[in-house]
């Protein structure tokens, strides 16, 4: 079945997953559809796509990139939830290591990102580190770790709405060129 809009994503521990949820329902219309992206069968129905994903060691999982490769011809926006948070630059570095398997035949719409909480596990790495060797950057970590814990927030969804708002603007204005 042919498709506006098509939001796929992969979400580990549920944060991305909020944000997808928030996307979907923030695209106007009703051709549109949300699938985690391991569970899509007919992936390359849509003329728009939201793809959204966890940082994943700077990047983006395999599967992520995969999709992003093989897609031709469309509007392509990205989501994404960190542990690192409010931090543009690094985001855009994120950005751009994931939009380089994105081929040049699509139109990118651009991206959206926000602070996503991570599993107790990391903290505990963070306090034997801070134990070992107290320095500034392991606080700032642990400071960071517990920001973390409270995002993907209200607020983060009302900024994901209003990216897709702004997103569906950006569309239009390409579509009347
Ligand atoms: C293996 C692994 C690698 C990660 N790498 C990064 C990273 O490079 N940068 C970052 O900001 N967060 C990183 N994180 C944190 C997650 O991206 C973050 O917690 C995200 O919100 C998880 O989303 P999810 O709940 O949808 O899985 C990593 C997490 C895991 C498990």
């Amino acid at each position: 079945m042919k498709l506006k809009t098509q939001v796929l994503y992969v979400s580990g521990t549920g944060n991305t997953e909020k944000v997808a949820e928030a996307i979907y329902q923030a695209i106007p219309g009703f051709s549109k559809d949300i699938k985690k992206l391991d569970s899509c069968f007919e992936k390359y129905a849509a003329d728009t796509y939201f793809v959204g994903f966890w940082a994943n060691r700077g990047s983006a999982s395999v599967e992520v990139l995969d999709f992003l490769s093989s897609l031709h011809g469309k509007s392509v926006a990205l989501f994404a939830t960190c542990g690192m948070g409010e931090d543009p630059e690094y985001y855009k570095k994120i950005e751009k290591n994931v939009t380089a398997f994105l081929p040049e035949d699509n139109y990118y719409l651009g991206s959206f990102f926000c602070h996503g909480k991570m599993p107790i596990k990391v903290r505990q790495r963070y306090e034997h580190m801070a134990a070992r060797n107290p320095d500034s950057r392991v606080f700032q970590m642990l400071r960071n770790f517990d920001e973390a814990l409270l995002h993907p927030d209200r607020k983060d969804l009302e900024n994901a709405r209003h990216f897709v708002a702004n997103v569906f603007q950006k569309a239009q204005g390409n579509l009347s060129r």
